[in-house]
């Protein structure tokens, strides 16, 4: 077959060059504290089998809708398929959903608003105002305004829900509601409470309602506690939500953005566009027209090789190592916030060194002054929280400088 690399590898300078950016990479993968990656996440024996068995040499690009018929072009969406219905299992679809594999958190929040949006000018033919809470991820924020929607952004308590009685103000009953959910927000981790935005809803009415839940991170773990009110937290027949999105990269731990998109099939029903005559006539409800058919592989041998039992121990883990390191800050006198289900901890910030040297997120709260946050992934272990907590309060703990 004929080829046209130059070199099978860049040469003996480059590689050297790549080499010692690795070794970096690999030597700080767990100084990474303030950001929801786990670094541990074991895709050797994947890798060995895209190259074993060719597929390290191929192009895979999956289009459109995963359960389309007649298409010949070469693509994983059978695995895609099996992945959906895992997860659509897990948020309590009940074999009535429709979905994708997305490039990541935003892309999912992307088709959220954009599937409300067809949906609710279809019902009603008026354009939905979008409530997002103020501490919910800029992503939602932000594809508002590329696509256009009215968007009004909802106060959020000082623990970061979304303020229902702020909510309930400004709800207009004559304009269909688009409702962002967060589970949970991005800098708290705070879980936006569905059953009183429901009742909210109950009470004001509005002409049409869509509800989008954007669980990026909890969304990989919720379902596998024993808590039930977690569970309940991410059900569709609990919290009657119309879509979510959920990232692949974060508790679901692959090694490059990706995620899931699910909803309703009657949301897929109502928004649909005209068939593309260039793709075999295929009705396209997606947004962007190729993604990675990688994804799905690496998705479905994620779910395989972890197994239920595998990812509850991974959510038990988590919240059993934030609640440790929680007592063991508060042990030595620093204020620290987690919130329900949530693997995040808010503390007080500390010195910019271990800020720098841990890749803290930080942020300033009015209530809380300045904070910086953890995210409590499956890598982190006792020792890990202990050194930290050393390090920290011997580099003066709670003060910026
Ligand atoms: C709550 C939440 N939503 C959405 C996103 C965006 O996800 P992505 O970076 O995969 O686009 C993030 C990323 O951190 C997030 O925390």
């Amino acid at each position: 077959m004929p080829r046209f690399n130059a070199y099978p590898r860049p040469q003996p300078g480059e590689m050297a060059e790549l080499d010692t950016l690795a070794a970096d990479l690999v030597n700080r993968r767990f100084n990474q504290w303030g950001y929801p990656f786990d670094q541990d996440v074991a895709m050797e024996a994947y890798n060995r089998w895209l190259a074993d068995t060719g597929l390290a040499d191929i192009t895979l690009i999956n289009v459109g809708d995963p359960w389309k018929k007649d298409w010949d072009m070469l693509s994983s969406d059978v695995i895609e398929r099996r992945v959906l219905d895992f997860w659509a299992e897990r948020y309590g679809f009940e074999n009535n959903h429709w979905g994708v594999i997305t490039n990541g958190g935003t892309d999912g929040n992307m088709h959220g608003l954009y599937f409300g949006r067809k949906v609710l000018e279809a019902e009603t033919g008026k354009a939905p105002i979008l409530y997002v809470s103020e501490e919910a991820h800029y992503s939602v924020k932000k594809l508002a305004d590329i696509q256009n929607i009215e968007e009004c952004v909802v106060r959020a308590v000082p623990t970061g829900q979304m303020d229902t009685a702020d909510l309930e103000a400004k709800l207009d009953p004559s304009r269909p509601a688009l409702i962002a959910v967060a589970v949970g927000g991005t800098f708290k981790s705070a879980v936006d409470d569905q059953a009183a935005i429901n009742d909210v809803i109950e009470r004001v009415r509005p002409c049409a309602v869509y509800r989008h839940v954007d669980m990026a991170l909890m969304g990989g773990y919720l379902p596998f506690l024993d808590d039930p009110e977690a569970r309940a937290v991410v059900d569709t027949r609990k919290m009657r939500f119309d879509s979510l999105a959920v990232s692949g990269h974060k508790f679901i731990a692959l090694n490059e953005p990706c995620g899931v998109f699910l909803c309703r099939r009657e949301v897929l029903e109502r928004t649909q566009s005209a068939p593309i005559p260039y793709l075999a006539d295929t009705v396209i409800p997606t947004i962007s027209c190729s993604r990675s058919g990688f994804a799905a592989l690496k998705m479905y041998w994620r779910i395989l090789t972890t197994t239920e039992a595998g990812f509850r121990e991974q959510a038990e883990h988590v919240l059993a190592m934030t609640e440790y390191m929680r007592t063991r800050l508060e042990e030595r006198g620093v204020f620290a916030l987690v919130n329900p289900h949530a693997n995040t901890i808010c503390f007080t910030r500390p010195a910019d060194r271990i800020v720098h040297e841990y890749a803290l997120a930080c942020n300033h709260s009015a209530e809380f002054g300045d904070l910086a946050h953890v995210v409590v992934m499956q890598y982190f272990t006792r020792e890990l929280i202990d050194r930290f907590i050393e390090e920290m309060t011997s580099s003066a703990a709670g003060v910026v400088s």
